[in-house]
Protein backbone atom coordinates (compact mmCIF):
# COMPACT_ATOMS: atom_id res chain seq x y z
CA UNK A 1 0.00 0.00 0.00
CA UNK A 2 1.52 3.33 -0.76
CA UNK A 3 1.95 5.16 2.15
CA UNK A 4 -0.62 8.31 1.24
CA UNK A 5 -3.08 5.47 1.50
CA UNK A 6 -2.31 4.45 4.25
CA UNK A 7 -2.12 7.28 5.84
CA UNK A 8 -5.75 7.78 4.68
CA UNK A 9 -6.18 4.62 6.32
CA UNK A 10 -4.93 4.94 8.99
CA UNK A 11 -6.97 8.49 9.54
CA UNK A 12 -10.39 6.78 8.59
CA UNK A 13 -9.36 4.16 11.01
CA UNK A 14 -9.09 7.04 13.74
CA UNK A 15 -12.65 8.18 13.32
CA UNK A 16 -14.08 4.86 13.36
CA UNK A 17 -12.28 4.15 16.69
CA UNK A 18 -13.55 7.45 18.21
CA UNK A 19 -17.13 6.04 17.58
CA UNK A 20 -16.34 2.82 18.53
CA UNK A 21 -15.29 3.67 21.47
CA UNK A 22 -17.72 5.95 22.18
CA UNK A 23 -20.26 3.57 22.30
CA UNK A 24 -18.13 1.11 23.71
CA UNK A 25 -18.38 3.51 26.72
CA UNK A 26 -22.36 4.09 26.29
CA UNK A 27 -22.52 -0.10 26.37
CA UNK A 28 -20.43 -0.59 29.43
CA UNK A 29 -23.01 1.97 31.25
CA UNK A 30 -25.82 0.14 30.52
CA UNK A 31 -25.04 -3.28 30.66
CA UNK A 32 -24.97 -5.38 34.04
CA UNK A 33 -21.92 -6.68 34.09
CA UNK A 34 -22.17 -9.28 36.85
CA UNK A 35 -25.21 -11.10 34.51
CA UNK A 36 -23.35 -10.51 32.08
CA UNK A 37 -20.50 -13.17 33.78
CA UNK A 38 -23.33 -15.53 34.24
CA UNK A 39 -24.14 -15.99 30.79
CA UNK A 40 -22.47 -17.94 28.03
CA UNK A 41 -19.78 -16.43 25.25
CA UNK A 42 -22.06 -17.05 22.91
CA UNK A 43 -25.47 -15.69 24.58
CA UNK A 44 -22.98 -12.73 26.56
CA UNK A 45 -22.31 -11.50 22.44
CA UNK A 46 -26.22 -11.61 21.83
CA UNK A 47 -27.02 -9.87 25.03
CA UNK A 48 -24.02 -7.16 24.40
CA UNK A 49 -25.33 -6.62 20.41
CA UNK A 50 -28.80 -6.12 21.20
CA UNK A 51 -28.00 -3.58 24.01
CA UNK A 52 -25.80 -1.79 21.40
CA UNK A 53 -28.34 -1.74 18.53
CA UNK A 54 -30.72 0.51 21.32
CA UNK A 55 -28.24 2.98 22.12
CA UNK A 56 -27.21 2.84 18.18
CA UNK A 57 -30.89 3.59 17.57
CA UNK A 58 -31.80 6.22 19.99
CA UNK A 59 -29.07 7.77 19.29
CA UNK A 60 -26.46 6.99 16.87
CA UNK A 61 -25.04 8.19 14.19
CA UNK A 62 -26.80 8.18 10.62
CA UNK A 63 -25.36 4.87 9.13
CA UNK A 64 -26.27 1.96 6.80
CA UNK A 65 -26.99 -1.54 7.65
CA UNK A 66 -23.95 -2.50 6.88
CA UNK A 67 -21.78 0.07 8.54
CA UNK A 68 -24.37 -0.24 11.62
CA UNK A 69 -23.63 -4.53 11.62
CA UNK A 70 -19.97 -3.44 11.49
CA UNK A 71 -19.88 -1.11 14.19
CA UNK A 72 -21.89 -3.44 16.24
CA UNK A 73 -19.22 -6.30 15.64
CA UNK A 74 -16.34 -4.52 16.21
CA UNK A 75 -17.55 -3.18 19.78
CA UNK A 76 -19.01 -6.20 20.82
CA UNK A 77 -15.46 -7.71 19.95
CA UNK A 78 -13.61 -4.91 21.51
CA UNK A 79 -16.09 -5.59 24.80
CA UNK A 80 -15.43 -9.54 24.87
CA UNK A 81 -11.96 -9.46 24.61
CA UNK A 82 -9.45 -9.42 22.04
CA UNK A 83 -11.13 -7.06 19.96
CA UNK A 84 -10.06 -7.78 16.30
CA UNK A 85 -8.96 -11.38 17.19
CA UNK A 86 -12.59 -11.81 18.03
CA UNK A 87 -13.49 -13.08 14.74
CA UNK A 88 -10.63 -14.79 14.28
CA UNK A 89 -10.79 -17.10 16.87
CA UNK A 90 -14.54 -17.36 16.02
CA UNK A 91 -13.45 -19.20 12.70
CA UNK A 92 -12.69 -22.85 13.35
CA UNK A 93 -10.78 -23.46 9.83
CA UNK A 94 -7.68 -20.60 11.31
CA UNK A 95 -4.92 -23.14 12.96
CA UNK A 96 -2.46 -19.84 13.80
CA UNK A 97 -2.98 -16.26 14.52
CA UNK A 98 0.07 -14.10 14.21
CA UNK A 99 0.21 -10.15 15.26
CA UNK A 100 3.53 -8.38 14.02
CA UNK A 101 2.97 -4.86 15.85
CA UNK A 102 -0.60 -4.02 15.27
CA UNK A 103 -0.66 -2.96 12.02
CA UNK A 104 0.30 -6.82 9.96
CA UNK A 105 -1.53 -9.62 11.11
CA UNK A 106 -1.41 -13.26 9.75
CA UNK A 107 -3.15 -16.37 9.89
CA UNK A 108 -2.66 -20.05 9.01
CA UNK A 109 -5.47 -22.04 7.60
CA UNK A 110 -5.23 -25.21 5.72
CA UNK A 111 -0.72 -25.08 6.70
CA UNK A 112 -0.74 -22.29 4.48
CA UNK A 113 -0.04 -18.30 5.87
CA UNK A 114 -1.61 -15.57 4.55
CA UNK A 115 -2.32 -11.83 5.41
CA UNK A 116 -5.67 -11.15 7.12
CA UNK A 117 -6.96 -7.10 7.23
CA UNK A 118 -7.55 -7.22 10.88
CA UNK A 119 -5.39 -4.83 12.35
CA UNK A 120 -5.45 -3.04 16.04
CA UNK A 121 -6.17 0.63 15.86
CA UNK A 122 -3.03 1.41 18.05
CA UNK A 123 -0.05 0.03 19.65
CA UNK A 124 -2.12 0.71 22.61
CA UNK A 125 -5.14 -1.24 21.47
CA UNK A 126 -2.82 -4.22 20.93
CA UNK A 127 -0.81 -3.56 24.29
CA UNK A 128 -4.20 -3.73 26.30
CA UNK A 129 -5.67 -6.79 24.55
CA UNK A 130 -2.09 -8.55 25.29
CA UNK A 131 -2.59 -7.44 29.27
CA UNK A 132 -5.80 -9.23 29.16
CA UNK A 133 -4.65 -12.35 27.60
CA UNK A 134 -1.58 -12.33 29.92
CA UNK A 135 -3.25 -11.30 33.37
CA UNK A 136 -5.84 -14.34 32.86
CA UNK A 137 -2.72 -16.43 33.98
CA UNK A 138 -1.67 -14.30 36.71
CA UNK A 139 1.34 -13.11 34.73
CA UNK A 140 2.41 -9.69 33.30
CA UNK A 141 4.34 -8.28 30.39
CA UNK A 142 7.07 -5.65 30.60
CA UNK A 143 10.45 -4.52 29.97
CA UNK A 144 11.41 -6.57 32.87
CA UNK A 145 9.64 -9.55 31.66
CA UNK A 146 9.09 -9.17 27.70
CA UNK A 147 8.59 -12.34 26.99
CA UNK A 148 5.08 -14.99 28.27
CA UNK A 149 3.60 -17.76 27.43
CA UNK A 150 0.08 -18.21 27.80
CA UNK A 151 -3.22 -19.73 27.23
CA UNK A 152 -6.33 -18.26 26.17
CA UNK A 153 -9.51 -19.51 28.39
CA UNK A 154 -10.58 -21.87 25.36
CA UNK A 155 -7.41 -23.62 25.17
CA UNK A 156 -5.68 -21.98 23.00
CA UNK A 157 -2.21 -21.50 23.22
CA UNK A 158 -0.35 -17.65 22.95
CA UNK A 159 3.10 -16.79 23.33
CA UNK A 160 3.90 -12.94 23.59
CA UNK A 161 7.48 -11.18 23.02
CA UNK A 162 7.62 -7.56 22.94
CA UNK A 163 9.99 -4.10 22.41
CA UNK A 164 12.80 -3.77 22.93
CA UNK A 165 13.12 -7.67 21.93
CA UNK A 166 10.96 -7.66 19.40
CA UNK A 167 11.70 -5.29 16.80
CA UNK A 168 8.62 -4.37 15.20
CA UNK A 169 6.23 -3.83 17.95
CA UNK A 170 4.03 -6.14 20.40
CA UNK A 171 4.15 -9.56 18.81
CA UNK A 172 1.43 -11.91 19.70
CA UNK A 173 1.12 -15.99 18.11
CA UNK A 174 -1.96 -17.75 18.77
CA UNK A 175 -1.94 -21.21 18.07
CA UNK A 176 -5.09 -23.14 18.48
CA UNK A 177 -5.30 -26.82 19.03
CA UNK A 178 -7.78 -27.84 15.95
CA UNK A 179 -9.43 -30.95 16.83
CA UNK A 180 -6.66 -33.75 17.04
CA UNK A 181 -6.25 -35.74 14.45
CA UNK A 182 -6.52 -39.92 14.52
CA UNK A 183 -4.07 -42.12 12.72
CA UNK A 184 -6.59 -42.97 10.11
CA UNK A 185 -7.16 -39.52 9.28
CA UNK A 186 -3.47 -38.68 8.93
CA UNK A 187 -3.43 -41.70 6.57
CA UNK A 188 -6.15 -40.45 4.68
CA UNK A 189 -4.50 -36.75 4.38
CA UNK A 190 -1.52 -38.65 2.95
CA UNK A 191 0.48 -37.80 6.03
CA UNK A 192 1.75 -41.56 5.94
CA UNK A 193 0.60 -44.71 4.23
CA UNK A 194 -1.75 -47.35 5.76
CA UNK A 195 1.09 -50.13 5.95
CA UNK A 196 3.13 -47.57 8.36
CA UNK A 197 0.75 -47.14 10.53
CA UNK A 198 -0.44 -50.61 11.17
CA UNK A 199 3.47 -51.26 11.59
CA UNK A 200 3.63 -47.91 14.23
CA UNK A 201 1.04 -49.25 15.89
CA UNK A 202 1.59 -52.84 16.15
CA UNK A 203 5.12 -51.03 17.73
CA UNK A 204 3.18 -49.00 20.00
CA UNK A 205 1.33 -52.03 21.67
CA UNK A 206 4.85 -54.14 21.77
CA UNK A 207 5.91 -50.96 23.92
CA UNK A 208 8.35 -50.08 21.94
CA UNK A 209 9.96 -46.74 23.08
CA UNK A 210 9.21 -44.37 19.95
CA UNK A 211 10.56 -40.59 19.27
CA UNK A 212 9.11 -38.70 17.26
CA UNK A 213 11.24 -35.76 15.12
CA UNK A 214 10.84 -33.14 13.08
CA UNK A 215 11.15 -29.15 12.33
CA UNK A 216 9.19 -26.21 13.97
CA UNK A 217 5.36 -26.93 12.93
CA UNK A 218 6.20 -30.10 11.58
CA UNK A 219 3.29 -32.40 12.99
CA UNK A 220 5.18 -33.93 15.61
CA UNK A 221 2.64 -33.04 18.40
CA UNK A 222 0.09 -33.75 16.39
CA UNK A 223 1.68 -37.18 15.52
CA UNK A 224 2.67 -38.12 18.96
CA UNK A 225 -1.11 -37.49 19.58
CA UNK A 226 -2.32 -40.08 16.54
CA UNK A 227 0.56 -42.50 17.88
CA UNK A 228 -0.81 -42.31 21.48
CA UNK A 229 -4.53 -43.32 20.56
CA UNK A 230 -2.67 -46.65 19.64
CA UNK A 231 -1.90 -47.43 23.47
CA UNK A 232 -4.46 -49.89 24.93
CA UNK A 233 -7.04 -48.55 26.68
CA UNK A 234 -6.32 -50.27 30.44
CA UNK A 235 -3.26 -48.70 30.36
CA UNK A 236 -1.99 -45.77 32.93
CA UNK A 237 -0.47 -42.95 31.00
CA UNK A 238 0.90 -40.16 32.17
CA UNK A 239 1.67 -37.08 30.13
CA UNK A 240 4.22 -34.52 30.35
CA UNK A 241 3.71 -31.07 28.86
CA UNK A 242 5.23 -27.79 28.53
CA UNK A 243 1.91 -25.77 27.36
CA UNK A 244 -0.72 -29.14 27.55
CA UNK A 245 -1.60 -29.65 23.99
CA UNK A 246 -2.11 -33.74 23.97
CA UNK A 247 -5.35 -34.72 23.71
CA UNK A 248 -5.48 -38.20 24.24
CA UNK A 249 -9.18 -40.48 24.08
CA UNK A 250 -7.97 -43.18 26.85
CA UNK A 251 -10.27 -43.08 29.83
CA UNK A 252 -6.69 -43.58 32.38
CA UNK A 253 -4.57 -40.87 31.65
CA UNK A 254 -2.98 -38.37 33.85
CA UNK A 255 -1.83 -34.88 32.36
CA UNK A 256 1.28 -33.07 33.96
CA UNK A 257 1.99 -29.65 32.92
CA UNK A 258 5.43 -27.51 33.94
CA UNK A 259 4.83 -24.39 35.19
CA UNK A 260 6.97 -21.20 34.51
CA UNK A 261 8.38 -19.18 37.73
CA UNK A 262 6.44 -16.39 38.84
CA UNK A 263 6.79 -12.58 38.63
CA UNK A 264 9.55 -12.97 41.72
CA UNK A 265 11.21 -15.46 39.96
CA UNK A 266 9.89 -18.40 42.43
CA UNK A 267 8.25 -21.05 41.73
CA UNK A 268 8.92 -23.00 38.37
CA UNK A 269 8.49 -26.92 37.77
CA UNK A 270 10.31 -27.96 35.10
CA UNK A 271 9.25 -31.11 32.64
CA UNK A 272 12.58 -33.23 34.24
CA UNK A 273 10.75 -31.95 37.57
CA UNK A 274 7.64 -34.01 36.25
CA UNK A 275 9.26 -36.54 34.81
CA UNK A 276 11.18 -37.33 37.87
CA UNK A 277 7.62 -37.13 39.78
CA UNK A 278 5.51 -39.43 37.02
CA UNK A 279 8.20 -42.20 37.29
CA UNK A 280 6.40 -42.67 41.15
CA UNK A 281 3.07 -42.63 39.90
CA UNK A 282 3.03 -46.16 39.07
CA UNK A 283 2.75 -44.84 35.31
CA UNK A 284 2.46 -47.78 32.20
CA UNK A 285 3.17 -45.07 29.71
CA UNK A 286 5.07 -41.44 30.20
CA UNK A 287 4.41 -39.58 27.26
CA UNK A 288 6.64 -36.44 26.61
CA UNK A 289 5.53 -33.89 24.98
CA UNK A 290 9.00 -32.53 23.50
CA UNK A 291 12.22 -32.68 25.01
CA UNK A 292 14.14 -29.89 24.95
CA UNK A 293 16.71 -30.23 28.16
CA UNK A 294 18.25 -31.95 31.17
CA UNK A 295 14.76 -33.96 31.20
CA UNK A 296 16.38 -35.77 28.15
CA UNK A 297 18.73 -37.97 30.65
CA UNK A 298 15.44 -38.42 32.77
CA UNK A 299 13.74 -39.79 30.32
CA UNK A 300 15.90 -41.95 28.58
CA UNK A 301 16.62 -43.93 32.31
CA UNK A 302 13.39 -44.42 32.36
CA UNK A 303 12.95 -46.07 29.90
CA UNK A 304 15.98 -48.15 30.30
CA UNK A 305 14.43 -48.94 33.90
CA UNK A 306 11.02 -50.56 33.02
CA UNK A 307 9.44 -47.57 31.58
CA UNK A 308 9.16 -48.98 28.08
CA UNK A 309 6.45 -47.86 25.76
CA UNK A 310 7.50 -44.42 26.33
CA UNK A 311 7.03 -42.17 23.05
CA UNK A 312 8.61 -38.11 23.17
CA UNK A 313 9.18 -35.76 20.51
CA UNK A 314 12.28 -33.76 19.79
CA UNK A 315 13.14 -31.04 17.38
CA UNK A 316 15.66 -32.62 14.71
CA UNK A 317 16.65 -32.08 11.12
CA UNK A 318 16.63 -35.90 10.17
CA UNK A 319 16.33 -39.09 12.04
CA UNK A 320 20.21 -39.86 12.68
CA UNK A 321 19.94 -35.89 13.70
CA UNK A 322 17.52 -37.33 16.39
CA UNK A 323 19.41 -39.66 18.26
CA UNK A 324 22.06 -36.61 17.97
CA UNK A 325 20.02 -34.39 19.61
CA UNK A 326 18.98 -36.35 22.33
CA UNK A 327 22.87 -37.04 23.06
CA UNK A 328 23.48 -32.96 23.17
CA UNK A 329 20.13 -32.57 25.47
CA UNK A 330 20.43 -35.43 27.83
CA UNK A 331 24.31 -33.92 28.28
CA UNK A 332 22.87 -31.01 29.51
CA UNK A 333 21.69 -32.46 32.56
CA UNK A 334 24.07 -31.82 36.06
CA UNK A 335 25.51 -35.22 35.70
CA UNK A 336 28.45 -34.63 33.73
CA UNK A 337 28.46 -38.00 31.95
CA UNK A 338 30.90 -39.10 29.02
CA UNK A 339 29.53 -39.42 25.56
CA UNK A 340 29.97 -42.85 25.25
CA UNK A 341 27.85 -43.34 28.62
CA UNK A 342 25.20 -41.33 26.87
CA UNK A 343 25.36 -43.12 23.23
CA UNK A 344 24.87 -46.44 25.52
CA UNK A 345 21.60 -44.94 26.97
CA UNK A 346 20.13 -44.21 24.05
CA UNK A 347 21.07 -46.84 21.84
CA UNK A 348 19.68 -49.03 24.87
CA UNK A 349 16.63 -46.51 25.36
CA UNK A 350 15.24 -45.75 21.59
CA UNK A 351 13.69 -48.31 19.33
CA UNK A 352 12.53 -46.21 16.68
CA UNK A 353 12.73 -42.53 15.02
CA UNK A 354 9.60 -41.47 13.14
CA UNK A 355 10.81 -38.65 11.41
CA UNK A 356 8.45 -35.79 9.80
CA UNK A 357 8.62 -32.97 7.18
CA UNK A 358 6.53 -30.46 6.31
CA UNK A 359 6.76 -30.05 2.69
CA UNK A 360 7.19 -26.36 0.40
CA UNK A 361 3.26 -27.01 0.10
CA UNK A 362 2.75 -26.84 3.41
CA UNK A 363 1.76 -30.67 3.45
CA UNK A 364 3.07 -32.54 6.89
CA UNK A 365 4.53 -35.99 5.95
CA UNK A 366 6.23 -38.77 7.47
CA UNK A 367 9.60 -39.22 5.66
CA UNK A 368 11.64 -41.64 7.40
CA UNK A 369 10.84 -44.64 9.64
CA UNK A 370 14.06 -46.20 11.41
CA UNK A 371 15.06 -48.69 13.87
CA UNK A 372 17.86 -47.74 15.92
CA UNK A 373 20.13 -50.98 15.70
CA UNK A 374 23.39 -49.89 17.45
CA UNK A 375 23.53 -51.48 20.83
CA UNK A 376 25.79 -50.79 23.45
CA UNK A 377 28.67 -47.97 22.68
CA UNK A 378 28.79 -48.47 19.03
CA UNK A 379 28.10 -45.33 16.71
CA UNK A 380 24.63 -44.85 15.81
CA UNK A 381 23.17 -47.46 13.35
CA UNK A 382 19.91 -47.04 12.07
CA UNK A 383 18.15 -49.43 9.73
CA UNK A 384 15.25 -47.87 7.60
CA UNK A 385 11.62 -49.34 7.69
CA UNK A 386 10.22 -46.91 5.62
CA UNK A 387 11.09 -43.54 3.75
CA UNK A 388 9.20 -41.45 1.67
CA UNK A 389 10.75 -41.09 -1.93
CA UNK A 390 8.83 -37.74 -3.42
CA UNK A 391 8.29 -37.15 -7.19
CA UNK A 392 10.36 -34.11 -8.76
CA UNK A 393 7.89 -31.25 -8.16
CA UNK A 394 5.40 -29.83 -10.64
CA UNK A 395 4.72 -26.49 -12.13
CA UNK A 396 1.88 -26.67 -9.37
CA UNK A 397 4.37 -26.66 -6.75
CA UNK A 398 2.65 -29.38 -4.67
CA UNK A 399 4.31 -32.71 -3.07
CA UNK A 400 3.75 -36.02 -4.17
CA UNK A 401 5.69 -39.52 -3.90
CA UNK A 402 5.48 -42.74 -3.17
CA UNK A 403 5.95 -44.31 0.58
CA UNK A 404 8.60 -47.05 0.09
CA UNK A 405 9.02 -49.40 2.61
CA UNK A 406 11.21 -52.08 3.71
CA UNK A 407 12.25 -55.38 5.63
CA UNK A 408 12.58 -55.05 9.01
CA UNK A 409 15.14 -56.54 11.33
CA UNK A 410 14.63 -59.64 12.57
CA UNK A 411 15.01 -58.58 16.47
CA UNK A 412 12.21 -55.92 15.96
CA UNK A 413 10.12 -58.78 14.01
CA UNK A 414 10.65 -61.02 16.50
CA UNK A 415 9.66 -58.42 19.40
CA UNK A 416 6.61 -57.76 17.98
CA UNK A 417 5.45 -61.46 17.43
CA UNK A 418 6.52 -62.19 21.34
CA UNK A 419 4.17 -59.40 21.87
CA UNK A 420 1.95 -61.10 19.59
CA UNK A 421 1.35 -58.50 17.08
CA UNK A 422 2.18 -59.32 13.20
CA UNK A 423 4.54 -57.48 11.66
CA UNK A 424 2.38 -55.70 8.43
CA UNK A 425 3.73 -57.19 5.38
CA UNK A 426 6.09 -55.29 3.08
CA UNK A 427 4.70 -54.91 -0.71
CA UNK A 428 6.11 -53.85 -3.20
CA UNK A 429 4.42 -50.11 -4.06
CA UNK A 430 4.49 -50.47 -7.84
CA UNK A 431 3.15 -53.96 -7.77
CA UNK A 432 -0.21 -53.59 -4.98
CA UNK A 433 -1.57 -50.74 -2.75
CA UNK A 434 -1.03 -50.91 0.97
CA UNK A 435 -2.43 -53.98 3.03
CA UNK A 436 -5.05 -53.76 6.15
CA UNK A 437 -3.10 -55.34 8.80
CA UNK A 438 -4.36 -56.72 11.85
CA UNK A 439 -5.46 -54.14 14.09
CA UNK A 440 -6.57 -51.47 11.90
CA UNK A 441 -4.76 -48.04 11.90
CA UNK A 442 -7.48 -46.32 14.05
N1 LIG B 1 -0.37 -34.46 9.27
C1 LIG B 1 -0.88 -33.23 9.26
N2 LIG B 1 -1.68 -32.83 8.27
C2 LIG B 1 -2.17 -31.58 8.25
N3 LIG B 1 -1.92 -30.64 9.19
C3 LIG B 1 -1.15 -30.99 10.21
C4 LIG B 1 -0.58 -32.29 10.29
N4 LIG B 1 0.18 -32.36 11.40
C5 LIG B 1 0.09 -31.15 11.98
N5 LIG B 1 -0.71 -30.32 11.27
C6 LIG B 1 -0.99 -28.93 11.59
O1 LIG B 1 0.26 -28.25 11.64
C7 LIG B 1 0.34 -27.37 12.74
C8 LIG B 1 1.55 -27.71 13.58
O2 LIG B 1 1.41 -29.04 14.09
P1 LIG B 1 2.10 -29.53 15.43
O3 LIG B 1 1.84 -28.62 16.56
O4 LIG B 1 1.72 -30.95 15.59
O5 LIG B 1 3.63 -29.42 14.98
P2 LIG B 1 4.93 -29.49 15.90
O6 LIG B 1 6.00 -30.08 15.04
O7 LIG B 1 4.64 -30.18 17.17
O8 LIG B 1 5.21 -27.96 16.15
P3 LIG B 1 6.23 -27.30 17.22
O9 LIG B 1 7.57 -27.31 16.54
O10 LIG B 1 5.69 -25.92 17.37
O11 LIG B 1 6.16 -28.11 18.47
C9 LIG B 1 -0.98 -27.51 13.46
O12 LIG B 1 -1.80 -26.45 13.05
C10 LIG B 1 -1.54 -28.83 12.99
O13 LIG B 1 -2.94 -28.86 12.99
MG1 LIG C 1 5.00 -29.58 19.15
Amino acid sequence: MALRDRLAADERHGEDHDLAKMYRERLLEEIDVDELARLSPSQRRVRLERVLSRILSVDGPVLSARERSALVQRITDDALGLGVLEPLLADESITEIMVNGPHDVFIERYGKVERVPARFASVEQLYQTIDRIVSQVNRRVDESSPMVDARLPSGERVNVIIPPLALDGPTLTIRRFPTPFRMGELVDRGTLDLSTASLLGACVRARLNIVVSGGTGSGKTTFLNALSGQIPEHERIVTIEDAAELSLQQGHVVRLESRPANVEGRGAVAIRDLVRNALRMRPDRIIVGEVRGGETLDMLQAMNTGHDGSVATVHANTARDALGRLETLASMSELDLPAATLRDQINSAIDLVVHLERAQDGSRRVIEVQAVTSQRREEYALTPLMRFVGDPIGPDRTVSGEFVRSAAPWELVERLQRAGETLPQVVEPSVAGPVEAPGGAR
